[in-house]
């Protein structure tokens, strides 16, 4: 943690009794977030994103690990409120986050009440909020969701989560239900947000080239357990875990050294009730050599500003890296 630090996430896990037993959802993550930072979250289905995202904000509970918030531990009722006051979250579909029966108006004013702002500042900072997702208040503010459009219901869920000023917006596939056009302006409005109140934003999202073009920073994740992270453009351009590679390859990135060999994943599909031992990628890794399927790799320095969980970067294992490539 530093001065730039907004959450700290440590060793988080996160289990779901199942019915073949115990998902490992979350499986000892660790991230930093930064003060205004855009941070990506990408991953498969089912790898645990939006498990991370509800246990940063203690929306479901943990079985170990800790959140911190500006290097203090979240951990009791008084915490975990200026938590949510100060990070909000925004859904896939903002249907399901909209009460029908209330107007724009009421629903963006919401938030005010519950935290007790005081009556007299509401209408200014609902207007500003509105505003600010480009929502003309005179307009909007006495409609009811069924009558805005799909993109429109996601201006009204941002904006409710912008009314109580937070420094941090958590956004689980906040455009994957739009079509592309609404979703550009979305995307506009969120990047506005950034440049203009300074505020973070984690991005989860299945798509690696908007992760590419919106993010600061990326955390790869696969089977409840971060795998890569580091700058956008390093991930991207020069991933290090051979599951990135793989995300990488398998999706068109405009820089990402296109016309490269496809190397599509093979293997079982992951399931977070059997967690494979050793590294929990090498069923599926076209590089596994010896140890992976007995030694569970760290996040190992790849140089710049990468860590990559893959035992092919342990300076200690080099000589068998060599070996298995044929070196
Ligand atoms: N409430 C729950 N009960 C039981 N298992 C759950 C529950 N929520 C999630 N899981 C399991 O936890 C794992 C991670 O799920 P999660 O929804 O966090 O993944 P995701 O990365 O957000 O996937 P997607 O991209 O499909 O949204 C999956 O194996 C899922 O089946
Ligand atoms: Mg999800």
């Amino acid at each position: 943690m530093n001065d730039e630090t907004l959450m700290d996430v440590r060793e988080l896990e996160v289990q779901f009794r199942a019915r073949r037993g115990v998902a490992r959802a979350v499986d000892g993550v660790s991230l930093e977030w930064r003060r205004g930072e855009v941070l990506g979250v990408v991953g498969e289905s089912g790898s645990g994103k939006s498990t991370l995202a509800r246990a940063m904000l203690g929306l479901v509970p943990s079985a170990a690990g800790a959140v911190e918030l500006e290097g203090r531990a979240v951990n009791g009722k008084a915490s975990l409120g200026e938590l949510r006051r100060r990070v909000q979250m925004i859904f896939q579909d903002p249907y399901q986050t909209l009460n029908p029966r209330q107007r724009v108006g009421t629903i963006v004013t919401e938030p005010l009440i519950v935290q007790g702002v005081p009556r007299g500042e509401h209408e200014a900072r609902v207007r500003r909020a509105l505003e600010d997702v480009g929502l003309d208040p005179e307009r909007f503010g006495g409609r009811y969701p069924y009558q805005l459009s799909g993109g429109q219901r996601q201006r009204v869920a941002i904006a409710a989560a912008l009314v109580l000023e937070p420094e941090g917006l958590i956004c689980d596939e906040p455009v994957s239900m739009l079509d592309a056009s609404v979703r550009t302006q979305i995307l506009a409005v969120l990047g506005e947000l950034k440049r203009r109140r300074g505020l973070g934003l984690v991005f989860i999202t299945h798509d690696l080239s908007l992760a590419w073009a919106l993010c600061d920073r990326i955390a790869v994740m696969y089977l409840g357990r971060v795998v890569e992270q580091g700058s956008a453009p390093d991930v991207i351009e020069r991933p290090q875990h051979p599951y990135t590679q793989a995300l990488v390859t398998a999706v068109p990135v405009p820089s990402a050294g296109g016309g490269g060999r496809r190397e599509l994943l093979s293997g079982e599909l992951p399931d977070a009730t059997a967690v494979p031992s050793g590294c929990r990628f090498h069923p599926r890794c076209p590089r596994r050599f010896g140890p992976c399927d007995r030694v569970d790799p760290p996040l190992i320095a790849t140089g710049g500003s990468q860590l990559a969980a893959c035992l092919l970067h342990d300076p200690a294992l080099a000589t068998e890296v060599q070996a298995a490539r044929g070196d």
